[in-house]
């Protein structure tokens, strides 16, 4: 039996969101047609709407836009949310965090591209926001802030409150990625301080391809692609009506429970990581969601590591899925501090709700070979 322990990259679909999506493709109906089975196809979307809007904790759907999953909602609020607020007179500036995601880095990369400056917000060893370094990246003031209210290699929690205040102080936007943060934390406080928020359906247990964008009522955004009226022209094309069905299949199901045991598996893994000489918890000294061990083994490449877990039927990741594959240092453990060599050591597990303590302790009972091995291979 394999052991998952990769619910960070996408975590298994859960029966709710399989049985959903069954039923939605037995159906036909395009939602745009003003026929019965068009009009029944609407009703589920803006069912499925609903139901996110109720993950996100903001009451119904309205201000809900489905995407084509985590990456393309960051781009969309991002390089919506600083278009729109320039053509309003905003400097022509957004702010990252060091650690986000690709998609967040590209978004600003996006604007930089139309005559943006970027400014990279700094995080301390543990990966927690320098809020020291604020003042710095907001002086000139912005039109946009981004960041992620959960890093996805470390489970790092950001203090996005802090950060939204200020950044509106400076007369900026604020998008938070919440990819990493649903189900894992409640939503609304982190929506009552943002002007648009990211979600994607295949790291709770939905289907990969599908995500949300959600647009606080009344916030303007430039579209990103020309087409038809579909979502209220802010995502033209015909909505993907399996996908979001999945999606609120899904939500139907999460709750905070479990999260708990998966919190005290996660720490026992750790204690297990701790008890290997030269092996290190990365954003430990942070607050973090429970689902997230980072590890590090002074002297082991993660690459290796991971391969060798994997030939053990150990399924771990070096980093955001996206950038593993490469043995390129872990661009979140650069910008914690760590240097090359140690940013290459960087090992993610990520749990979710269907792992166990055996599963744990089998992790915990190889690793030790594992890494002799590893460090004995010499390969860095
Ligand atoms: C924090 C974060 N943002 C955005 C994304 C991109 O989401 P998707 O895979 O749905 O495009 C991910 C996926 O790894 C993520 O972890």
């Amino acid at each position: 039996m394999r052991i998952y322990l990769d619910h960070n990259a996408t975590s298994p679909l859960v029966d709710t969101a399989r049985a959903a999506m069954l039923e939605a493709a037995d159906l036909v109906g395009n939602p745009s047609s003003i026929h019965g089975e068009g009009r029944a196809a609407r009703s589920r979307l803006e069912r499925a709407r609903d139901a996110v809007g109720a993950l996100i904790g903001v009451g119904g759907g309205e201000s809900v836009v489905f995407t084509s999953g985590g990456t393309e909602a960051d781009v969309a609020g991002i390089v919506g949310l600083g278009l729109a607020a320039q053509a309003a007179g905003a400097p022509a500036r957004v702010v990252v965090l060091a650690t986000d995601h690709p998609a967040v880095h590209g978004a600003a990369a996006a604007l930089v591209a139309r005559g943006f400056v970027a400014e990279t917000l700094a995080v301390d060893g543990e990966g927690r926001v320098d809020l020291g370094d604020l003042g710095r990246c907001l002086a000139g003031g912005a039109a946009v802030v981004a960041l992620a209210a959960v890093n996805h290699e470390t489970g790092v929690v950001a203090d996005v409150t802090a950060v939204a205040e200020a950044a509106r102080r400076a007369g900026a936007r604020v998008h938070v990625d919440a990819v990493q943060a649903a189900g894992r934390l409640p939503l609304a406080p982190i929506a009552a301080v943002a002007d648009t928020l990211a979600l994607s359906a295949h790291k709770l247990g939905g289907p990969a391809g599908i995500g949300a964008l959600w647009i606080r009522p009344g916030v303007q955004l430039t579209p990103l692609t020309p087409g038809g009226h579909q979502e209220h022209g802010r995502r033209p094309g015909t909505e993907n009506s399996i996908g979001a069905a999945g999606f609120a299949g899904t939500v139907s199901t999460l709750s905070t429970s479990g999260l708990e045991a998966v919190s005290e598996l996660a720490r026992r893994l750790e204690r297990g990581v701790l008890a290997i000489e030269g092996g290190r918890v990365h954003g430990g000294g942070a607050p973090r969601v429970g689902n997230t061990v980072n590890v590090g083994f002074a002297g082991a490449p993660g690459e290796s590591v991971v391969m060798s877990l994997d030939l053990e039927g150990v399924a771990a990741s070096t980093g955001a899925a996206c950038t593993s594959g490469s043995v390129q240092p872990s661009p979140v453990l650069l910008a914690m501090g760590l240097g090359r060599a140690r940013a290459r050591e960087g090992v993610r597990f990520s749990l979710g709700r269907g792992n166990t303590e055996a599963e744990i302790d089998r992790v915990i009972a190889i690793l030790p070979g594992i890494v002799a091995r590893v460090r004995a291979a010499g390969v860095g």
